[in-house]
């Protein structure tokens, strides 16, 4: 009997370690987002990239509707906005924590080194409205 036991939860064990790698893939973990793109700097789009970045590390203080209180009067949710940052120098000089800008996000871990060159690459493309 206690020999049965023991192979159970042998059994048991093998079990929810093979179940746990199998969850701990992040396609399976979340179903429909492309990892390739989030993690890719030749595929960078504004709606497929920046966006969900903005979104993400942002849009707190820096959407349409948080802007005029929390980030200074500063539109990072429509194309307009992204772009006229874009065009000043202020939005990669924020997030690659370059000199003499404010570094963003404020009071926060500065984005990955992957996510400063996506905002690079969308900007040395031309800031396209893709
Ligand atoms: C918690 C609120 C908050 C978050 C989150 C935040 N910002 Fe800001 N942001 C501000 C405030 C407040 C200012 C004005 C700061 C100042 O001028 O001293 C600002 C300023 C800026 C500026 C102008 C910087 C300059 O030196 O001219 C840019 C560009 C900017 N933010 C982009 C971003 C980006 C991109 C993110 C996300 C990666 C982000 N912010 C996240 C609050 C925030």
């Amino acid at each position: 009997m206690r020999k049965s036991n023991s192979l159970v939860l042998l059994l048991l064990l093998v079990f929810i370690f093979i179940a746990g790698c199998y969850y701990d893939n992040l396609e399976n973990l979340y179903p429909g987002v492309d990892f390739d793109v989030l993690n890719d700097t030749t595929r960078v789009t504004f709606s497929g990239t920046i966006q969900p970045m903005l979104n993400t590390f942002c849009w707190e203080c820096h959407s349409n509707s948080t802007a005029s209180t929390k980030g200074q009067g500063i539109f990072l949710e429509d194309y307009t906005g992204v772009k006229s940052s874009a065009d000043d120098g202020s939005l990669y000089g924020a997030v690659s924590w370059a000199p003499f800008y404010t570094r963003m996000p404020q009071d926060a871990n500065k984005l990955s080194d992957i996510k400063v060159a996506q905002i690079k690459k969308w900007i040395d493309n031309g800031t396209p409205n893709d």
